[in-house]
């Protein structure tokens, strides 16, 4: 009895210490706003029927990695961007194996920790619904979610995505990976690839706000190194000191989601030269001054520009729902697990 009391007084003080572990799923605010024009296949309420728990599966799962590791919110952000900008959103970039993205530069360092989050959902999620619902609508999902977590206390969309992505059976060739604009890259250069994506310039500059949290390593900004600034030998100064030293991407608040980026912009201090350039080109600077002046307008924006990348499907959207790892098609599962048994 006594420790049943115990136990009692353990989970409310939990509970109040803890937000979190109480803290339901916010509520969408999006249906009404969000395009109803969407890509093929894709709908709002795409697993409504076939996995009604989906979303309160994710969200805790995503919630608790980001409110335990900020990083995993950046993490997930970047894997996003890399599936979907090369051939669409369709987890290509989970594959691993003969011809993995992962094994190409632009992926060397991608999280392995938010991948892994990726694949432990899906477990989750399969173990719920069985095969239904695809790793690239997980990595949707959580990217979502873990947006809304590191916006913290700020009044944030929370919205809905749309769903209904096949997994592909194959990884974009190299080509498309290497169609991911560089940090060196001149607006011109930034602009061009994201028209290839139906990604208008205010898309690129909102979704570039996603360096509003994130790291990166001195390699991808030393070609600032020799620019005439306090700010660019500050950088030179923090990277000579250590090589290895990882860079906060927004230098004023690096572990909040918010509009900060922006002004950093404005005061010279974005990282990347593929940052600095959308506030002195004269056809993204007007999207980096609102930005910074309005935050409300940059959560909506960003969360426009991130349903309009979620869309993109240069070849259709076919493949299947990967059912024994998001790091494998089901066919490479099955020649795992065959050559396992043959060993065997
Ligand atoms: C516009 C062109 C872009 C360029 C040139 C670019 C380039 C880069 C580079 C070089 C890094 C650092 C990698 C490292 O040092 O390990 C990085 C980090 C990051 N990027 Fe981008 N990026 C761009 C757009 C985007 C977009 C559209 C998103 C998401 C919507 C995004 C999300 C992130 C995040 C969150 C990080 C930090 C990752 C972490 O800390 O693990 N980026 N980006």
């Amino acid at each position: 009895m006594a420790s049943s009391r115990a136990i009692l007084a353990l989970c409310l003080l939990a509970t109040v210490l803890c937000p979190a572990l109480s803290r339901p799923r916010p509520l969408p605010n999006l249906p009404v706003n969000g395009p109803r024009n969407l890509a093929n296949g894709l709908s709002y309420d795409f697993h409504a029927d076939s996995c009604p728990d989906l979303v309160d599966i994710v969200w805790p799962i995503v919630e608790s990695a980001v409110l335990g590791e900020i990083a995993i919110a950046a993490g997930l952000l970047r894997i996003f961007f890399h599936d979907c900008f090369p051939q669409g959103c369709d987890a290509s970039v989970l594959l691993t194996g003969a011809n993995s993205e992962l094994d190409l530069p632009p992926n060397l360092t991608l999280q392995t920790r938010a991948l892994q989050l990726i694949e432990d959902v899906r477990v989750k999620v399969h173990a719920a619904c069985g095969a239904t619902v695809s790793c690239a609508d997980i990595l949707t999902l959580a990217t979502r979610d873990a947006v809304f977590v590191a916006g913290q206390s700020e009044v944030f969309y929370f919205y809905e995505m749309p769903l209904g992505r096949f997994d592909s059976l194959a990884p974009a060739n190299s080509a498309d990976v290497f169609a991911l604009p560089r940090s060196d890259a001149n607006a011109s250069v930034l602009l061009d690839s994201f028209k290839t994506r139906n990604l208008e310039p205010i898309d690129l500059v909102a979704l570039s706000g996603a360096h509003t949290v994130g790291k990166a390593s001195c390699g991808n900004f030393n070609n600032r190194f020799s620019e005439d600034s306090d700010f660019a030998r500050k950088l030179a100064a923090n990277c000579s000191s250590d090589v290895n030293r990882l860079q906060d991407l927004d230098v004023t608040t690096p572990i909040v989601f918010d509009n900060k980026y922006f002004s950093n912009l404005l005061e010279g201090k974005g990282v990347f030269t593929s940052d600095q350039v959308l506030a002195s080109d004269g056809r993204t600077q007007w999207a980096v001054q609102g930005l910074a002046q309005n935050k409300w307008w940059f959560y909506s924006q960003f969360r426009d520009s991130l349903i309009k990348l979620s869309q993109f499907q240069p070849n259709g959207n076919v493949g299947e729902i990967r059912s024994k790892s998001c790091f494998t098609t089901n066919g490479q599962s099955s020649l795992l697990e065959e050559g396992f048994a043959a060993s065997a």
